[in-house]
């Protein structure tokens, strides 16, 4: 029996998973963001323990004997946040999170410091990031830099917790720009450039690798039998993959999610900047991935279901059940900036090609379009950089649109699977991960592919169609960052 914890941003959720691979029990804890002033985001990682010791407090509830018998547990958690510790471990302020953009100034001055920070992190220096993070710490809060012992991700503080132990894995530790992604190893100018140096951070290991045991008083409480083996885990990305078995080189899965994800695994670290693509360790030893992501997603959807004053149900109810042409408008998702290709917060998006003879539906077509199109910038990102995935799985909660996927295999030429249960998400990618650390099973006896219920295929006639929308939409998107205001 297996727990795996997904310590997201809105949520922290447990399940319980047995050698099946079946979900026994799940508990979702909310949890709340501070914006103390705009583009602000911080959280108490006191409010996360509590939601792990409650989640956790009530799978035992639902199954006490199951929860006895757990003898792994995986973490999943949101990325890049900087949690910075004194004397003794204590917490030195709330955690600066993946979704605060404060620091941005602070990014020009770290790849300053750091000219090679591209090439050796696999990443451009972005405010979600964490090494920025800090060098906005060490200017405007100098006591707080000062006294700062250890930098932890969020995952890896609930890990210390757990088991006494300060351990990072090679996924979520990519996210934080110290990483030498290519090596699996911390880098020392990384670190100098940020004031810090490698004493500040935890051991490293494998996702896979064992990584601490439970401690005594936790175990008594959760009635285990013996104490858990702790997995190392997973950034909350690279758990989904481990969910979706997404561990082979050319294995891809496209999340429309409220922001989105186009991930592709490859069996080297490939990196590819100038499109803005992440590149990052796997959790599973000696492969890395390549990520593209869109800022606003299903959210473009939900925006422009708000603006019409219905829900998106009814919006997508309008369209027809196979979409003949492109829709006559363009839109532009930049709702709030961009990141992959342009990593620009400033741009703002639009419609284009509006026209008197144009009624709500096709707009609505457009909107699914503008989405797609992005997620197609994404790919190509991915595509210069060696990747060429030729089917993904499809993921988030945009992905319960049939006519949304259908319109991203034609825009991205791309096979899409439609999964039989949905998202199982970074919670069971870690009980995966806490299965492998706690028995040595083999990475792809564990990790296989999700239940597919249905292959959407592109539209021959419309892929080249959508190709020449996306000549358009390229085009736009200098014209709208020039009269950005
Ligand atoms: C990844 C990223 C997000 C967070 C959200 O780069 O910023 O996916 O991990 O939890």
């Amino acid at each position: 029996m297996y727990i795996g914890i997904d310590a997201g941003t809105s949520g922290l959720k447990a399940i319980l998973v047995d050698r099946d691979q079946t979900v026994r029990a799940s508990r979702t804890v909310k949890l709340r963001v501070s914006t103390p002033h705009t583009g602000w985001s911080e959280q108490d990682p006191e409010s996360w323990w509590q939601a792990l010791l409650e989640a956790i407090d009530g799978l035992k509830q639902d199954d006490s004997k199951a929860v006895a018998a757990v003898t792994g547990i995986g973490l999943s958690g949101q990325q890049h946040g900087a949690v910075l510790l004194g004397d003794d471990d204590r917490v030195l302020r709330p955690c600066i999170l993946w979704n605060d953009v404060r620091s941005e100034e602070e990014c020009h001055e770290f790849e300053e410091a750091f000219p090679e920070s591209r090439a050796v992190c696999g990443n451009i220096a972005m405010p979600g990031f964490t090494a920025p993070k800090l060098l906005w710490v060490r200017k405007n809060e100098p006591d707080i830099f000062r006294q700062t012992r250890h930098v932890l991700l969020p995952k890896a503080w609930l890990r210390m917790k757990m088991c006494g132990e300060k351990i990072e894995d090679m996924s979520d530790a990519s996210g934080s720009l110290w990483l030498d992604v290519g090596k699996r190893e911390w880098s020392a100018a990384a670190l100098e450039a940020t004031g810090l140096n490698i004493d500040s951070m935890p051991r490293l290991c494998e996702g896979v690798d064992p990584a601490g045991t439970l401690s005594r008083e936790l175990t008594a409480r959760w009635g285990m039998d013996k104490a858990p083996v702790i997995a190392g885990s997973a950034g909350d990305n690279a758990a989904s993959a481990v969910g979706l078995g997404a561990v082979r080189a050319g294995d891809a899965f496209v999340s429309l999610g409220t922001s989105g994800v186009v991930w592709c695994t490859t069996d080297r670290f490939r990196p590819n900047t100038d499109s803005a693509v992440h590149a990052f360790c796997h959790a599973i030893p000696d492969t890395w991935h390549q990520m593209g992501v869109t800022l606003s997603a299903a959210s473009s959807l939900a925006w422009w279901a708000g603006v019409n004053g219905v829900d998106e149900a009814t919006l997508l109810a309008e369209l027809p059940d196979r979409i003949e042409r492109p829709s006559r408008a363009l839109f532009l998702p930049y709702l709030n900036g961009e990141r992959t290709p342009h990593n620009d917060g400033r741009v703002r998006g639009a419609f284009l090609g509006l026209d008197r003879s144009l009624e709500r539906p096709e707009l609505t077509q457009a909107v699914l379009e503008g989405v797609a199109h992005s997620f197609r910038d994404a790919l190509d990102g991915l595509r210069d950089a060696g990747s060429n995935p030729t089917s993904a799985d499809m993921v988030g909660g945009g992905s319960r649109s049939r006519t949304w996927i259908s319109i991203l295999a034609s825009v991205l030429d791309l096979d899409l699977h439609r999964l039989a249960h949905g998202e199982q998400g970074g919670a069971f990618g870690a009980a995966r991960l806490a299965r492998i650390a706690a028995t040595g099973d083999a990475v792809e006896d564990v990790c296989v592919p999700p239940v597919r219920t249905e292959t959407i295929a592109p539209d021959p006639s419309l892929v080249e169609e959508y190709e020449d929308a996306q000549e358009r939409y390229r085009a736009a998107y200098p014209l709208l960052s020039s009269i950005t205001t």
